[in-house]
């Protein structure tokens, strides 16, 4: 049987390896943190699928919503095959012991979001990932089959044949966090299962893990990447200054929650006022925004929601706008969401009585090391899948979300596609590789000494990202970007060579290249599409 290492335990690595742990593979999990520390564990709203198979009408209308929301550059094959499959994923998933809401009725509570004309999101009030991760891990754990290796840091994809991407990858170089050392793992198959890159903007919604360390080092090892321009920000994370970009989940404008700013708000008030005693409630909808940029108004899609606020925050100087509940039943909105009104508390803030102070926070990346149907990346120099390697969930690109994810279509496509790839090295029989493997070499190396150069450059890549490669772009802005990244490039280069690794130093090493290839693919661009928007491009509109 083969040696199979999967890097990252979200939904994407811990499902793969159930599957083949189950087909009596042999599984290494290395993940950074514990195993729950993830993006997977973050997620709130839930995961769209269709559960009955035979239900047609409503797989289309599925897939025609996540088609228009990636604005025409969707792979149609991809999302219907994704699509079709959900049903049996969701199966799966509940076979592993998650618990998804119920409603009166016995059968599964739907929720909606942004972009989607219906209800068909499962979803565990508004903790789904939690829940998700929960069962992973309790099933993960409890497998003979699996060895969860947690504080450890992969570091560097090992090529069979150096500088030779084609001959495939025999394993990876890891930092044992816990002793602080080097030590080689060995792979017949590796599968790379590690998120996404929120951390390179100031402003996330992601988990400090969150640091594109799986696309960098496939970067790295020749693998080819797609679309690193869009990039996802979402419209409703929670701005005050003593917490971080805590998100308030979609589904709350799902339930009827209005994004307005400071004089829509102002307006909505003082009509209410003096309307008061009619009989009919005045709501808020028809005073946001929002309706200037899309007739969904705050129900529009992410990209064009989050457009519509950080204009709105250029025009106005301030550095929010409010998502309004007031309209809405406290009850309702405190069963559904209890965690988010927990965190709220922390702030003095209640649901369905305070305008909550909300502003856009990097999210999701769309693109990613592009992978064929099975989740095998290709080669940069050749377009081959490149042997013995896998890349499921954030950090690939299927095709799946074309310029833009459709909200809840993440968790789906992560776990399908972790089914895809698991099946593909079940059917495949993949051998075992006995080639030696090089060990890490330290000789000459210093512990480094000097912390606060690596912060600072740490500081420096977000302030750049943050500035010159946001929500809208500019060319002269981008190419400002792209020689920051070459200096910072150079300068962490000159530490990674000279200092012994360190969660700080790889992190930033990694962040770098793929804050230049967001860059680079941004300045490529000639047209505005989904995510990517850039003023200098106005008329030059997709489709
Ligand atoms: P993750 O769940 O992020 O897991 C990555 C794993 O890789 C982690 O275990 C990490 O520690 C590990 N790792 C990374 N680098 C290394 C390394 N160098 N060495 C070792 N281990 C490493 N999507 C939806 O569809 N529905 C939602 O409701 C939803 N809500 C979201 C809410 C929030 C706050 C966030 C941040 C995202 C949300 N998303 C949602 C997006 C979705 O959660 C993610 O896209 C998805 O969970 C990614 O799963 P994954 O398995 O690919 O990666
Ligand atoms: C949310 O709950 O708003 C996030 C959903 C997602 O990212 O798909």
């Amino acid at each position: 049987m083969a040696k199979i290492v999967i890097i990252g335990s979200g939904i994407a690595g811990l499902f793969a390896a159930l599957r083949l742990a189950d087909a009596k593979h042999t599984v290494t999990v290395i993940t950074k943190q514990r195993p729950i520390d993830s993006s997977t564990n973050w997620a709130q709203g839930g995961i769209a699928a269709i559960l009955d198979k035979t239900d047609g009408a409503g797989l289309e209308s599925h897939i025609h919503d996540t088609l228009a929301s990636g604005d025409g550059l969707c792979n149609e094959r991809i999302v219907r095959k994704v699509i079709e499959e959900s049903g049996e994923r969701i199966h799966d998933l509940l076979n592993i012991g998650v618990r998804f809401e119920t409603d009166e009725n016995g059968g599964f509570h739907y929720a909606k979001e942004g972009g989607h004309s219906e209800r068909r999101i499962l979803h565990a009030k508004d903790a789904t990932g939690k829940e998700i991760e929960r069962a992973l891990n309790d099933a993960a754990s409890s497998h003979p089959n699996i060895i969860l290796k947690p504080n450890t840091l992969a570091m560097d994809l090992i090529q069979r044949e150096h500088q030779n991407p084609e001959k495939g990858i025999a394993g990876v170089w890891c930092l044992d966090q816990e002793r602080n050392s080097v030590f080689t793992e060995p792979a017949d198959i590796l599968m790379l299962a590690t998120g996404g890159v929120g951390q390179l903007w100031s402003q996330t919604t992601n988990p400090p893990v969150a640091t594109g360390d799986g696309l960098a080092m496939a970067y790295r090892a020749g693998a080819a990447v797609k679309d690193m321009a869009f990039i996802q920000f979402h419209p409703t994370a929670l701005a005050v200054q003593s917490d971080r970009p805590f998100l308030i989940t979609e589904a709350v404008r799902g339930e009827g929650g209005v994004i307005l700013d400071e004089e829509g708000l102002r307006s909505w008030q003082s009509d209410v006022e003096t309307t008061n005693g009619e009989n009919t409630p005045l709501l808020p909808h028809a005073y946001s925004f929002t309706l200037n940029h899309s007739p969904l108004g705050s129900m529009a899609t992410r990209d064009i929601v989050a457009r519509a606020i950080d204009q709105r925050l250029k025009e106005t100087g301030g550095n929010h706008v409010y998502l309004v509940t007031s309209h809405m039943n406290q009850e309702h909105l405190e069963d559904h969401f209890p965690t988010i009104q927990k965190r709220l508390n922390r702030h003095g803030l209640k649901l369905g009585r305070d305008p909550l102070p909300v502003s856009p926070a990097a999210h999701y990346i769309v693109g990613g090391l592009a992978v064929d149907e099975y989740g095998r990346p290709h080669s940069r120099e050749t377009g081959n899948p490149l042997p013995s390697l896998y890349a499921i969930g954030e950090v690939a690109c299927t095709g799946m979300h074309g310029a833009n994810r459709l909200a809840s279509n993440s968790l789906l496509e992560a776990v399908v596609y972790a089914a895809r790839a698991a099946n593909h090295i079940i059917d495949s029989e993949p051998e075992s590789n006995d080639t030696p493997l090089p060990e890490w070499r330290a000789d000459g190396l210093e512990v480094l000494t000097e912390h606060v150069s690596v912060a600072n450059d740490r500081e420096a890549l977000t302030n750049t990202m943050s500035r010159e490669v946001g929500i809208v772009r500019r060319f002269n802005r981008l190419h400002r970007a792209k020689r920051r990244l070459q200096l910072l490039s150079k300068e962490v280069d000159f530490i990674w060579r000279s200092a012994l690794p360190s969660r700080e130093i790889v992190e930033l090493r990694n962040l770098i290249l793929v804050g230049q290839l967001v860059t680079e693919d941004s300045l490529g661009r000639k047209e505005n599409r989904g995510l990517h928007f850039n003023t200098d491009l106005i008329g030059h509109e997709g489709q």
